[in-house]
């Protein structure tokens, strides 16, 4: 297949966007499909983070700064998933020429199936060359109305680049019936929600271990959301994990090993 490249994007920043890449990313691979994680948050970089890929010398600052080449930027990942971190401190930002991206994502497409990009938030140049480049845009919102708004800005820019979304991911829902739930989203941004990942507090938990939440607790319900996203993607069918009842001893003696 021809690679796909797709920008993770948001207006308002803290929505989920390095957490869906990662873990989409995650479950891409281990669907057995060549996938690259991107982290195009220059100034905010936090993908590397959640791998402890922290320290890494080379990252994408390097490249988009012509210091360094794009394949000694790349780390390995869980399942085979490719991942190419930026770096944290604020000199690396600077010296980062973001208009260079387009021809970094050109030298990673050999033998890929997917690759998916970190977009910064808001609406800076930064942020606005992730969604020239991709051939999809996906648009990570919340269920409050600040995030629907935000996200519509992102939206309109995408069209002014040339490029449409595919749709919403609404992150961090709960079951209040004030919420904003996929008819409000299509309604107020004109797009699908292709997928709804619940707010799990797996998700904290895993990024303190530095390891994916689909890795981590495969069966969580963030988990389990972020699988069938990939599977969507992949156009395959999503398989649920077998989730195995815990007998009355096993219960007890889980208990005991807390303590
Ligand atoms: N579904 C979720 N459930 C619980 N916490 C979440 C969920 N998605 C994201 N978070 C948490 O929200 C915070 C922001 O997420 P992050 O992916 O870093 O957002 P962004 O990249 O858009 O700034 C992180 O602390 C992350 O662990
Ligand atoms: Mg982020």
């Amino acid at each position: 297949m021809t690679v796909q490249v797709y920008t993770i994007a948001s207006g308002k920043g803290g929505t989920g966007k390095t957490t869906t890449t990662l873990n989409l990313g995650t479950s891409l691979a281990m669907l057995g499909k060549k996938t690259i994680i991107i982290d195009a948050d220059l100034g905010m970089a936090n993908l590397g983070i959640l791998l402890g890929l922290e320290q890494s010398k080379i990252t994408l600052h390097e490249v988009l700064s012509g210091e360094a080449e794009v394949k000694d930027a790349i780390y390995d990942g869980p399942y085979g998933l490719k991942v190419v971190p930026s770096g944290l401190s604020l000199k690396g930002f600077q010296k980062s020429n973001p208009d260079k991206l387009k021809q970094v994502i050109s030298a990673l497409t050999d033998g890929m199936d997917y690759i998916l990009i970190d977009a910064p938030a808001g609406i800076s140049r930064d942020s606005i060359i992730p969604l020239a480049v991709a051939d999809r845009v996906l648009l990570v919102v919340n269920p409050e109305l600040s995030s629907l708004a935000d996200a519509l800005k992102i939206k309109t820019l995408t069209e002014l680049v040339g490029k449409t979304v595919d749709g919403a991911i609404l992150n961090r829902t709960e079951n209040e019936k004030t919420e904003i739930n996929s008819g409000k989203v299509k309604e107020l941004l004109g797009m699908d929600v292709i997928e709804m990942i619940p707010e799990d507090a797996n998700v904290r938990r895993a990024a303190a271990f530095k390891t994916p939440v689909v890795i981590r607790t495969p069966k969580s319900p963030a988990s389990i959301a972020f699988k069938k996203l990939a599977a969507k993607i992949a156009g395959e069918k999503f398989v649920e994990p077998e989730v195995k009842k815990e007998s009355f001893v096993e219960r007890i003696v889980r208990a005991f090993r807390r303590k």
